[in-house]
């Protein structure tokens, strides 16, 4: 595929430029990188700060040949991919919290947040947002104890660019496995990287063991009486 790349030492959000560059038109596929952002978005209404040329800070737009039903296994692609890259890079082998958590030790070592917006005339757009920390040597206390990057873990920074060649490379494979055949290869790769399933957790008010995905990405949390489904959340740092 040949894909528009925009890169940008500074921005807003790489998210929203996306949509901006969505809004004109930009095909399938676009990607923009940028050195640091001013109000980078998380999951969950939180804002996401970097320290300049630290993290890979990417947005990934794409117009689904997929069913809205299915859009949320998008973020489990990315999640996969995400997770397959670093360790092509760097040899960290990443775990995966439910939704869609890259982490190590542990760790947070990458989020990702994928929004969606109608597209008018055009396809919907769909914007992953991937934050990776490659070069953090410290974070604020409030993250210190939830947060790692690849330095950290590893001794050695990574090359930005090889891990984004590597991202948009996995991402690709796992897409087109996504779109012929359908959630089952990428629901298994993610399982195969799980650290949540198997696990007690405690979200949005259910507690119990973690058993499986479904389809539509929801956590299958057995609470002793029965499964029940978690659609979105997160999972409560005690029961990580
Ligand atoms: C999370 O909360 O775990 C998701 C974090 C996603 C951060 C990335 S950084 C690149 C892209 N641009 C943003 O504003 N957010 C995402």
């Amino acid at each position: 595929m040949t894909r528009t790349v925009v890169r940008l030492a500074s921005v807003d959000s790489t998210q929203s430029e996306a949509f901006r560059l969505a809004a004109v038109g930009a095909a399938d596929g676009a990607v923009v990188v940028a050195d640091t952002q001013e109000s980078g978005r998380g999951r969950r209404g939180r804002d996401w700060h970097d320290v300049p040329g630290e993290s890979l800070l990417v947005s990934l737009l794409v117009r689904p040949r997929l069913a809205a039903a299915a859009l949320p296994q998008l973020s489990f692609v990315a999640a996969v991919a995400v997770a397959e890259a670093i360790e092509t890079a760097t040899g960290l082998a990443p775990r995966l919290k439910w939704p869609n958590d890259v982490m190590a030790r542990g760790r947070k070592l990458a989020g990702i947040l994928l929004e969606s917006r109608p597209g008018g005339a055009a396809d919907p757009a769909v914007v992953i947002g991937i934050g990776v920390n490659l070069g953090q040597r410290s974070f604020p206390e409030e993250l210190a104890d939830r947060a790692t990057s690849v330095l950290l873990e590893t001794g050695r920074t990574p090359d930005r660019d090889a891990v984004l060649e590597a991202l948009l490379a996995a991402f690709d494979r796992w897409r087109a496995r996504l779109e012929r055949d359908g959630f089952t290869a990428v629901r298994d790769a993610w399982r195969s990287r799980t650290e949540t399933l198997g696990r007690r957790v405690s979200v949005e008010g259910v507690a119990g063991t973690a058993v499986d995905i479904g389809e539509d990405g929801a956590l299958l949390v057995d609470d002793g009486g029965r499964v029940r489904r978690v659609v979105s959340g997160e999972i409560d740092a005690a029961g990580a």
